[in-house]
């Protein structure tokens, strides 16, 4: 079932909102904890890593980015978008069609400093299997980020959308029976049971997908204050629970835990 919108009318646009629903705040925490696993070029891997959104910034940092996805049109749009740069980016983006689940026929254990798994676990049978796979791609010390859809968030934007019964089910736990949607502790927990230990978590999109896109539309400074504003509680524990979407760093350790 898609995502809910919200209850709006009109296409919103502008930097500052395309930014603060497509994972701009991500980005930057990512780019940042990749600069603190090391220089570059670290071994990443980006599992679904789709049209290369994560994948291309990373490798025009100048690390080698190894996609993992199944979708044939993603790899075709990740090398248009990867040669356009043309700064030597696509040279650094090896992709393969495959699933998260056959990550270790590509990846040796221990073979990556850094795996990107974002807004895949909904699309997985297994998202516990697919973290272990993760974990085990990572070389102690590497890092993990993960990104995943958020309980409380897909809540609010069904009440919202005034979706009350469908908000009420996915609350109760009686609709909605796809996996790879967490609450904080939840996606915590499942970090833990797959060897991971989560150094930090961050709310993402809390209230991008709940603005009216008449109000950005109206307002030329709007969009980017919107993004200021992710950008502000992205790190404040207080909005996990009603985000759309979580993210967390987690390190594997040295030893297992
Ligand atoms: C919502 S997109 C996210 C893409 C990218 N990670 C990003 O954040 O922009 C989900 C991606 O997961 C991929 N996907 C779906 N099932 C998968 C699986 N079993 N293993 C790995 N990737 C999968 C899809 O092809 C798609 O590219």
């Amino acid at each position: 079932m898609p995502e809910p919108t919200a209850p709006s009318s009109g296409s919103p646009s502008g930097p500052g909102y395309a930014e603060s629903r497509r994972g701009g705040v991500v980005l930057d925490l990512l780019t940042a904890a990749v600069a603190a696993i090391g220089p570059a070029p670290l071994r990443i891997v980006d599992a679904g890593g789709g049209t290369g959104g994560v994948a291309v910034p990373l490798a025009a940092l100048g690390h080698e980015v190894l996609v993992v996805d199944p979708s044939p049109d993603a790899m075709v749009s990740l090398r248009r978008r990867a040669e356009e740069r043309a700064d030597g980016s696509a040279d650094r983006i090896r992709a393969v069609q495959g699933d998260l689940a056959e990550l270790p026929e590509h990846v040796p254990a221990g073979g990556a400093d850094v795996v990107v798994c974002h807004d895949v676990l909904a699309a997985v049978d297994d998202p516990d299997a697919a973290l272990h796979a993760v974990a085990e791609a990572l070389r102690p010390g590497g890092l993990a980020s993960v990104l995943v859809a958020g309980r409380g968030g897909a809540v609010l934007a069904r009440a919202l959308a005034g979706r009350f019964t469908a908000a009420a089910a996915l609350l109760d736990g009686s609709g909605d029976p796809a996996p790879g949607r967490y609450d904080p502790a939840g996606l915590v927990a499942a970090l833990g049971a797959a060897g991971l230990q989560v150094t930090a978590t961050h709310a993402i999109r809390v209230f991008a997908d709940l603005v009216p896109g008449a109000l950005l539309e109206h307002d030329p400074a709007a969009p980017g204050a919107l993004a200021a504003l992710e950008r502000s509680v992205a790190g404040d524990p207080q909005f996990l629970p009603i985000a759309a979407r979580l993210h967390a760093f987690a390190l594997r350790p040295d030893q297992p835990v």
